[in-house]
């Protein structure tokens, strides 16, 4: 009989670039993931949004309206130009500036979310080694954007109204005097509702931060500012306060950008931002290689929407009102199950999707920390604070927690709640507080 020819098989593996290969996993997505493989955890830690409120049936219906309109349905359906739909960026513009619209709509750059935005920006402002400023605490992903591309981060101490002023020019006045100057090329802020520490600048705390910029320009490259306004239009309390550039901020260094992922839908991605030349230039020359421009199909969508006035009926008929109730329940939940607990603090967000807490100075709530072990054996998942703060500058505050109430029920977050503040208590009674 003859025997069966045996094949050799090897196995070849493509060779990444050193970057790529080099590149370590976020530890945000690895905990996310070991966490979620928990089924009945409920997680306070995901920044998604609420599930219920996305608008199917709104945006179903204004994507047969779009296409039942001959010019519009197939230019929704061509390529468009890199810099993206004129009219939804003058839609835009008239939204979230008070004047110069069509200046703003034209300097404005469309992508697919503002992520990408905020790596294009990155990548075109900052060469690897250079530094940039943002608050204690800031958005943890781009922190890993900044870490990705070589660049160094600076955190400054915040307060109830965000980045301290006085902190900053000591910061800015200790890099120069250090011979730093140079290396510092922005400054980045989340001015509504940061993610995560939920607080919002007011124009006096805007323009005291605006004052410091301008006094340390000088003797150095200019200082871009970005403003991230990612949260803007989720506000439950209070009134809306105005961007960066409406309240005299340099258009030639100042950035602007939002998204309509939290105020409408994150899979529809659009991200928009205002960019001063030469960095627009520059940034759609990156783009036209990258994409030659983000989906004309989202930003038509987005655009039918606003012209109808819906993205407002659903903000205010639907998502203010859910999150809203969301927020109560949190905080509610925080009131009554951890203001017991000595040393807890947090404050009250009027708007965003987070509440960020404050633990005893001597409870870590870091990853592998006591605590972190404690919430995962009851089975809730909250962001370690410690994930949201660069390594240099202004002290990494081990004793913090996101918490998110985006995606969780009302029930889910008391829930939540009450699992954390057991934790806190059995951590605390143990006496084995710190990180191992
Ligand atoms: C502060 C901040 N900026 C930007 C983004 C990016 O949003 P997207 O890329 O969906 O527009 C997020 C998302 O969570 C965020 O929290």
């Amino acid at each position: 009989m003859l025997s069966q020819p045996t094949t050799v098989v090897t196995r070849r593996l493509l060779h990444l670039t050193q970057a790529v290969a080099a590149a370590p996993e976020q530890p945000i997505s690895r905990l996310m993931s070991d966490a979620l493989k928990n089924p009945g955890l409920i997680s306070l830690a995901a920044g998604f949004v609420d599930e219920q409120s996305l608008p199917c049936q709104m945006i179903e219906e204004t994507i047969a309206r779009l296409l039942r309109n001959p010019m519009r349905g197939r230019q929704s359906l061509q390529y468009g130009l890199t810099e993206g739909d004129a009219n939804l960026r003058l839609l835009i513009a008239q939204r979230y500036f008070a004047g110069c619209h069509d200046q703003h709509a034209a300097n404005m750059v469309l992508t697919a979310g503002s992520n990408q935005l905020l790596h294009l920006i990155t990548q075109c402002l900052l060469e690897p080694g250079d530094l940039v400023l943002c608050a204690a605490p800031t958005y943890f992903v781009y922190l890993a954007m900044l870490r990705d591309l070589g660049v160094d981060a600076v955190s400054i101490a915040t307060d109830d109204a965000g980045m301290i002023p006085e902190a900053l020019d000591q910061t800015l006045s200790d890099l120069t005097a250090q011979g730093q100057r140079e290396r510092i090329k922005l400054l980045y802020l989340v001015p509504y509702f940061d993610n995560p520490a939920a607080t919002t600048m007011t124009i006096h705390r805007r323009q005291e931060i605006l004052q410091v910029l301008e006094r340390h320009q000088t003797g150095g490259p200019p200082i871009a500012l970005l403003a991230d306004n990612a949260y803007r239009d989720l506000r439950y309390d209070g009134v809306d306060e105005p961007c960066f550039i409406d309240c005299g901020a340099d258009p030639a260094l100042t950035i602007e950008t939002g998204t309509f992922s939290k105020n409408l839908a994150p899979g529809i991605r659009v991200g928009w931002g205002v960019l001063p030349e030469p960095l627009r230039t520059g940034l759609l020359r990156r783009k036209s290689v990258i994409d030659f421009g983000s989906p004309s199909f989202s930003q038509a969508i987005v655009r039918q929407l606003m012209l109808d006035g819906l993205l407002d009926d659903h903000l205010k008929g639907s998502l203010l009102p859910t999150y809203q109730d969301k927020r109560d329940a949190m905080v509610a939940a925080c009131q009554r199950q951890l203001s017991a607990i000595e040393g807890v603090h947090f404050q009250i967000p009027q708007g965003g999707l987070y509440v960020w807490l404050r633990l005893p100075p001597e409870i870590a709530a870091s990853p592998g920390a006591p605590l972190w072990n404690a919430c995962l054996h009851r089975g809730v998942l909250y962001v370690p604070g410690e994930l949201c703060f660069a390594s240099e500058g202004a002290k990494i505050q081990r004793n913090t927690i996101r918490l998110s109430f985006g995606v969780q029920s009302e029930a889910g977050i008391s829930k939540g709640i009450e699992l954390l503040a057991q934790a806190i208590t059995e951590v605390r009674a143990s006496g084995t507080t710190s990180c191992c």
